[in-house]
């Protein structure tokens, strides 16, 4: 058998990390029945932070393929993926393609596949948010509905496709594929120092650091839902920095568009100006755990970071109006409150938040084990 596995943007690697190990182990088990393996990046994201450092981090081997697409509207960042993947399907002519997540990457993948008559497996499928105006939830409904095989994370997830009239047969719940990453790096990450990761990262317009950093909350936003927009981002900016950093120390891993939109809307000098609020360059996988495990609290509008909070227990405030993953709520067992970006309600949650304690949680089959179930479904899915 032979798979391309694809990935383009940060949230793909750990999913595919702990998928490329469970070829590997299976290759070494199995001698003449190896599978074939091809990595594709397509290289949506391409600063070193956001894409080298996690390869090198969790030991994902250097793609085979890089298409190189870089930045660009939507239509540009797909459209120049499917001409560069098709090629690569003529070249390779794989059984299967296997896509993860919702990002651009993983639709244009998909229907590249699917118009070259190969079959798709989406890992992570099933998921929706009911929101169409985010890009991510038209990925997921496009790449479910033309996928061959659909490997969903939790039971929600096999009703959602139920509901679309996907064919039973088509569906595996395997569970949730990052949590292999999170169990398999748990160690590593707990034995680093918070102090250090704050030295390694600090973005270099920051000149002074509070002495100690021993209890901090944690800060992730990159949706264009929360700062595309001033009129919504100034706000936001106002709570953090007059009401969390009043209280204590936040911490701020920060993305690239995230970074760009601050400087547009003039807001960057304010919040570097904060000694409260510590900048931080894109952190590696190992530091957000470690980061993750230590803080009060998390806000955060990430799908990854909601289900690493459920699985660690940090009580996670979810800055968004809904979630695909609503596993992750409290109503579900999970540590997150969906705030969306209203700072009245910002404000009630992270009071609320910022008492309460810990409470890990593990949904079925988030055991550290789906990667393995997602080959065994491959496999028998190939006959
Ligand atoms: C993408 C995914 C989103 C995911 C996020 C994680 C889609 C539709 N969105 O959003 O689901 O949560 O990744 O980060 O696929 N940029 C850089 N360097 C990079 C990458 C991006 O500077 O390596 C900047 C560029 O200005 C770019 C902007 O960030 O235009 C947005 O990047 P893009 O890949 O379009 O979307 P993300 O917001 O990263």
């Amino acid at each position: 058998m032979k798979i391309i596995s694809v990935v383009g943007a940060r949230p793909n690697f750990m999913k595919i990390a702990p998928f490329i190990n469970a070829i590997r182990k299976h290759n070494v088990n199995t001698g003449n029945e190896a599978i074939e393996h091809l990595l594709v990046h397509t290289g949506q994201h391409y600063d070193e932070r956001m894409s080298k450092v996690f390869f090198e981090s969790l030991g994902i081997p250097e793609a085979d393929i890089h298409l190189g697409i870089g930045s660009g509207s939507h239509a540009e960042q797909v459209g120049n993926t499917m001409i560069a993947f098709e090629k690569v399907l003529r070249e390779e002519r794989p059984d299967w393609v296997v896509v993860v997540g919702d990002v651009n990457a993983t639709l244009a993948c998909a229907v590249t596949a699917k118009k070259e008559h190969i079959r798709v497996c989406h890992i992570e499928a099933g998921l929706r948010s009911g929101d169409m105006d985010m890009p991510e939830e038209i990925n997921r409904l496009v790449t479910d509905r033309l996928s061959d095989l659909l490997l969903t994370p939790d039971r929600l997830s096999n009703e959602n496709l139920r509901k679309e009239g996907v064919p039973e047969e088509k569906i595996r719940f395997v569970g949730n594929i990052m949590i292999d990453t999170l169990e398999a790096n748990r160690q590593k990450a707990a034995a680093l120092d918070v102090g250090t990761i704050i030295r390694d990262n600090l973005l270099e317009s920051r000149t002074e650091l509070p002495d100690k950093v021993e209890s901090f909350s944690i800060l992730t936003m990159h949706r264009p839902s929360n700062v595309d927009r001033k009129e919504v981002l100034e706000p936001i900016i106002d709570f953090l920095l007059d009401e969390v950093c009043a209280r204590e120390v936040l911490i701020w891993p920060i993305h690239p568009r995230t970074r760009k939109q601050l400087e547009r809307f003039g807001l960057w000098d304010r919040v570097t100006a904060e000694p409260n609020l510590i900048l931080l360059h894109p952190v590696n996988y190992y530091e957000m755990l470690k980061l993750n495990m230590e803080a009060n609290t998390m806000l955060t509008d990430s799908g990854g970071l909601q289900e690493e909070c459920c699985v660690l227990g940090t009580p996670c405030m979810t800055l968004r109006w809904n979630t695909e993953r609503p596993i992750t709520l409290r109503e579900h067992g999970g540590a997150s409150i969906l705030v969306g970006n209203a700072v009245d309600k910002i404000r009630r949650a992270y009071k609320e938040l910022s008492q309460s304690t810990r409470k890990p949680q593990r949904p079925e089959l988030w055991d550290g084990q789906t990667a393995q179930r997602c080959l065994d479904a491959l496999l028998e899915a190939q006959g």
